[in-house]
């Protein structure tokens, strides 16, 4: 037989924003390299010979009861070293908590102990929560990126890594920031390098993407030079994009563009881009999101402690835009994709029902902003397999099986604590 497993579940994937598909009873035929061979629906004639010749040749595996399959979530935003941090360190606004927190600790990482023992923490803890997919944000510093990598490939974790590009000197410490535009654009080219060998040695991907924290903490020369790179070597790129006022004003007065406008005006807004926050785009800028293929990674947790305002993904969402879903650890204080979606849902309902209970209830909000669990979960899983153009997030023939199991019986398990409710309380009718 071909395939290295074949696996009788019932599953749940997304088919859009708004649609999603039970895979009920389905023979997952997994090819030996980690890609879907085959999807057999009961009364297809080939589920029999299927069947019995993975069950003679020892390959054969089927869930029990309560348990369901569902795509390896996508988290298209987490910075790795702030790990560290997490749940932590959320009383200030953005920069001072970068100036204060976040760089302090980024730095540390420049002690490959530190990081080997933080990385390998997060890697883990990240796909013990689902996520079979990350894009990273690294630190500044080349050694501890190239380790992160390693751990990634290592663990199994499809992974998009970049080393984080700031080199103003009046907008970054001096103890933590390129040392030149030069150094910053040779350091990301090596990096793009590693990556690239590396990924010749792994099943999964393990991609490095072209980062620059965002405008502010970088000069002209490295923010044109990273576009260059970006359209000379087709790599994707990271940055965060409109995500609070301080941000917006700071690129409109250095700039004389919105944020957006900027991003593509030095060649970081392509078909490859994911923007966190994008909080403060208009129209205009979505359009022009749409028109290049740059993803949204929506982080509604760390929107709160630093955007100042939920982003309207409904809108973005309807006009076409790809959004993808992300934790932003540590400004997001959770490793869970569960978590980001509920959060999600959580303040697309206040968008739309408006905060102020002094206003009357007709000028409270921005009606129409509500998502529900199907955005969610498309987000958490297809919208990042779009954002990051893999084929993954669906259980499709020719995708990477990346999936895990919902175990409704788990110890602890809400799920499992539902239905033991709902037995009670049948059983005392
Ligand atoms: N803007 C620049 N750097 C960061 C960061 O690390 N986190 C967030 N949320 N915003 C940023
Ligand atoms: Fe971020």
């Amino acid at each position: 037989m071909t395939y290295s497993l074949v696996l009788q579940a019932t599953a749940f994937h997304s088919t859009g924003p708004e649609s999603f598909e039970i895979l009920e009873n389905r023979l997952f035929c997994i090819n030996r390299d980690g890609t879907l061979g085959a999807v057999l629906a009961p009364g297809d004639p080939a589920c029999g010979p299927c069947l019995d010749e993975s069950k003679r040749a020892g390959i054969f595996t089927r869930l029990g009861k309560g348990q369901f399959l569902l795509p390896g979530f996508i988290d298209t935003h987490v910075h790795a070293p702030q790990w560290a941090q997490v749940g932590k360190a959320l009383d200030t606004n953005l920069p001072v908590w970068l100036k204060n927190y976040t760089f302090p600790l980024e730095a540390a990482y420049k002690n490959l102990d530190f990081a080997q023992e933080i990385y390998a923490d997060l890697v883990d803890t990240l796909t013990a929560n689902g996520t079979t997919t990350a894009q990273y944000f690294g630190s500044v510093h080349p050694a501890p990126n190239k380790l992160l990598a390693d751990i990634c490939a290592a663990k199994g974790q499809r992974a998009f890594i970049g080393k984080v590009v700031m080199d103003l000197p009046d907008q970054c410490p001096d103890y933590y920031r390129d040392e030149s535009a030069e150094t910053a654009l040779a350091d990301t080219e090596e990096f793009l390098r590693y990556c690239a060998g590396l990924n010749r040695t792994v099943p999964q991907d393990i991609v490095g993407v072209i980062t620059p924290r965002f405008i502010p903490a970088c000069s002209d020369e490295a923010l044109r030079g990273l576009g260059a790179l970006a359209a000379e070597y087709g790599a994707p790129v990271q940055s965060h994009c409109s995500e609070g006022d301080w941000e917006h004003a700071f690129v409109m007065a250095r700039t004389g563009l919105r944020d957006t406008k900027a991003h593509l005006r030095y060649g970081l807004l392509t078909q490859r881009t994911t923007l966190a926050h994008s909080v403060y785009l208009n129209d205009d800028d979505a359009v022009l999101y749409k028109k290049y293929g740059a993803n949204i990674a929506h982080s509604p947790l760390s929107n709160i402690f630093f955007a100042g305002s939920v982003c309207p993904v409904r809108r973005r969402l309807d006009q076409g835009v790809i959004v993808s879903l992300a934790t932003d650890i540590s400004a997001g204080y959770t490793p869970s994709m569960f978590d980001a979606m509920r959060q999600a849902v959580l303040s697309s309902r206040i968008l739309t029902s408006g905060t102020d209970p002094a206003a009357p209830a007709a000028r409270r909000g921005s009606p129409g902003s509500a998502i529900d669990f199907r955005h969610a979960f498309y987000m958490a899983t297809l919208g990042g397999a779009t954002a990051l153009r893999i084929k993954a997030g669906q259980f499709k023939k020719g995708n990477a099986f990346d999936a895990f199991v919902f175990d409704c019986n788990a110890p602890y398990s809400t799920a499992a604590a539902m239905k033991a409710t709902r037995l009670r309380i049948c059983c005392k009718k």
